[in-house]
């Protein structure tokens, strides 16, 4: 079989067919710099940050939206094409305010790196200094649109990776800003579809968008990265727990991870204060006449089994009923209807999810 071939900086390499220069390039060891792209959504071209030379075009081409034919020749790495990678990035450091001292993401922002890596401050245009009002009225994103690049990588997220086609670009020209329906805050209900998954916050390549429990908590360099599963639901999401100090200031989606993929909803990327709430119960309670008292695991799993033992014996199977916890895994549920099936012989069992 003829295998398909192109020209990558001089050398000749495969690709498969209906590859982008920006995933050929990838297979083929050769990282182009991106800004807008999203992995898994439809390419917009909106940044103009991968561009590179292709014979035959007289203009340069981006990368990730432009598919590889055979025979093409492709040069990433020239003067022609840094120089208007240089130009785009001090253009988008041009519109809006980077301040990058008090900026969340200081660090680990793709323009901030662009901007180092082609030495640019953004002072070499006059600054587009109209400023957006930061919008902080929810209890999770912080929308600060004067770090906006309108890269559309949010865009992509709501509307093609969480699927909740909540927000848009919106207005025209220097006005162009990404809007909810009817420009709203991302919490007022009645007009926004927004249901905080926080999925745009996830892909803002700058500090746009970010985490409002996070805010002045640490910078990116200061925290521990701990993988573990989502403890909401027996989905089990995978998780980065960003820990600073033995606590948890934000939780992030692991990118390319089943079952997930990237994704995380409400519930498993901002519902983690619950850890540190003083009412969380850290020992069984056992209920006497005057309430509750703690007890240990043996004492309390004495008493469970004996009361079950107990109404077996008097009123049969028929007696009992168990419904596990969505919160379980799928192994502890098995288990659950396990016991009440072979151990106490009666088929009430249930599951919460189901109702
Ligand atoms: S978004 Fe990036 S470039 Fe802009 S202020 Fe923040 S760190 Fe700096
Ligand atoms: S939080 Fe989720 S639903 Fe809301 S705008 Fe962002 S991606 Fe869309
Ligand atoms: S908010 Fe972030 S992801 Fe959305 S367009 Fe602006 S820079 Fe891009
Ligand atoms: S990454 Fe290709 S145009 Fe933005």
């Amino acid at each position: 079989m003829t295998k398909n071939t192109f020209l990558l900086n001089g050398k000749t390499v495969e690709f498969q067919p209906g590859q982008t220069i920006l995933q050929a390039a990838a297979d083929n060891a050769v990282t182009i710099p991106t800004l807008c792209h999203l992995k898994g959504s439809t390419p917009t071209g909106a940044c103009r940050i991968c561009l590179v030379e292709a014979a035959g075009s007289r203009t340069l081409v981006a990368a990730c939206s432009t598919p590889v034919t055979p025979g093409m020749e492709v040069k990433t790495d020239t003067e022609r094409v840094h120089a208007a990678r240089k130009l785009n990035v001090e253009l988008l450091l041009s519109h809006g305010k980077h301040d990058c001292l008090l900026c969340e993401v200081s660090g680990d922002c793709r323009l901030q790196d662009l901007a180092y890596a082609y030495q640019v401050s953004g002072d070499r245009f006059e600054r587009d200094l109209s400023a957006y009002q930061k919008e902080d009225s929810n209890p999770f994103i912080i929308r600060d649109f004067n770090r906006c690049i309108l890269c559309g990588r949010c865009v992509q997220a709501c509307n093609e990776v969480a699927v909740n086609r909540a927000i848009s670009q919106g207005y025209r020209g220097a006005k162009s800003k990404i809007v909810t329906g009817g420009d709203a805050p991302y919490h007022q209900f009645s007009e926004s579809e927004c249901v905080f998954c926080g999925q745009c916050v996830e892909v803002c390549p700058v500090g746009a968008l970010t985490e409002k429990k996070a805010r002045g908590m640490a910078r990116t360099w200061q925290a521990e990265k701990i993988r573990t599963t989502c403890p909401y639901c027996g989905v089990g999401c995978q998780q980065w727990l960003h820990v600073k100090d033995d606590k948890i200031f934000k939780v992030t989606a692991v990118e390319d991870a089943q079952p997930n993929q990237g994704r995380l909803c409400v519930k498993g990327r901002f519902g983690y204060d619950f850890i540190y709430s003083e009412d969380r119960l850290k020992t069984p309670l056992i209920r006497e006449k005057d309430g509750f008292r703690e007890a240990s695991w043996d004492e309390a799993l004495d008493l469970v089994a004996a009361r079950f033992r107990e109404i077996l014996a008097k009123h049969g199977p028929n007696a009992v009923a168990g419904v596990s916890c969505a919160r379980s895994i799928n192994e502890d549920s098995y288990q659950m209807q396990k016991l009440f099936r072979a151990v106490f012989k009666s088929n009430n069992i249930d599951h919460c999810a189901r109702t």
